[in-house]
């Protein structure tokens, strides 16, 4: 089936990313890459792309199930998902989101579902959001041996405290709390941290006070890497676009357009056309119309 040889991804000289390579590009000064996937072909096209990360995000909710936000995604759809990506990405750290109740409830439960991530979803590492709440959590699960990527800013699974999809971070008091909040989840031993919607400046500091990694999404040129939700970028999802994301393609537009297509040819029976229909010998179906 496919179009791309394996020489074109010139496979030979790569090597796995972990949390170390992410470690060393920060101290290069080299821009990390990450991006949201929830299916095979996406997960296989970004493993080509040589994306540092993929990220099995819980905005699934959002771009794939069509819920309003991401509180209704349930540990087993998430599960379900990041087998999938894990079929098509050989090459970049694979990081499993924790969806929305399977941490908050108790150190016990989270280490169970972080492990579960790596158990039965082949991920590389797991993704929580929260700051000074979430230390207990992510000391747990980094002892266990699984790497933890923090996030902080606008954490979408607290959208009905923050009042909405907002930036975060806007005030003196909120900055120097999100900065104090970075510092513990670095020292609690998260090996990256996801900076969302917060004012430009503010995480330039952060980035530059902590030793891990910072990813930022609408924060940014100052952080360490760059993270958008596939489908903004690839403009699949229609609801709306924050102002932050750049949209690299219109597939909406393109599918519709494709989907309108066929749907007049098969109208007009002009498809299938004779190059998409499978014949059979003459003799042979001569030899059919004899016995009807
Ligand atoms: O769920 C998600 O896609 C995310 C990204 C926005 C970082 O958390």
């Amino acid at each position: 089936m496919s179009t791309v040889s394996p020489a074109s991804t010139s496979s030979a000289e790569r090597k796995k990313v972990t949390t170390i390579t992410l470690r060393q590009k920060k101290e290069r000064g080299e821009p990390i890459t990450m991006l949201t996937a929830y299916d095979y072909p996406t997960a296989l096209a970004m493993d080509r792309a040589r994306l540092d990360i993929i990220l099995v995000g819980d905005s699934l909710g959002m771009v794939v199930l069509g819920y309003q936000n991401t509180l209704p995604v349930t540990m087993d759809e998430m599960i379900h998902h990041c087998r999938a990506v894990e079929r098509g990405a050989r090459y970049a750290l694979l990081v499993g989101d924790m969806p929305f109740m399977s941490y908050q409830i108790s150190t016990e439960e989270a280490l169970r579902n972080a492990g579960r991530f790596l158990q039965e979803g082949s991920m590389d590492a797991i993704k929580l959001e929260g700051g000074h709440e979430r230390v207990e959590a992510v000391r747990a699960i980094v002892g266990a041996g699984i790497p933890v990527m923090g996030h902080l800013g606008l954490t979408p699974q607290s959208v009905h405290q923050l009042g909405g999809f907002r930036p975060q971070g806007r005030t003196a008091a909120t900055a120097k709390r999100l900065l104090e909040d970075a510092l513990l989840l670095e020292e609690a031993g998260c090996f990256s941290l996801v900076l969302e919607s917060v004012p430009a400046r503010l995480a330039a500091l952060v980035s530059k006070r902590l030793h891990i990694p910072t990813i930022g999404i609408g924060a940014g040129a100052g952080c360490d890497g760059q993270v958008l939700v596939t489908h903004d970028l690839l403009g699949l999802f229609d609801r709306f676009t924050p102002k932050f994301v750049k949209k690299y393609v219109n597939f909406h537009a393109e599918m519709l357009r494709a989907f309108e297509q066929f749907a007049a040819e098969v109208q007009a029976k002009s498809f299938p056309a004779e190059e998409h229909m499978v014949e059979m010998p003459d003799e042979e179906w001569k030899e059919f119309l004899k016995g009807m």
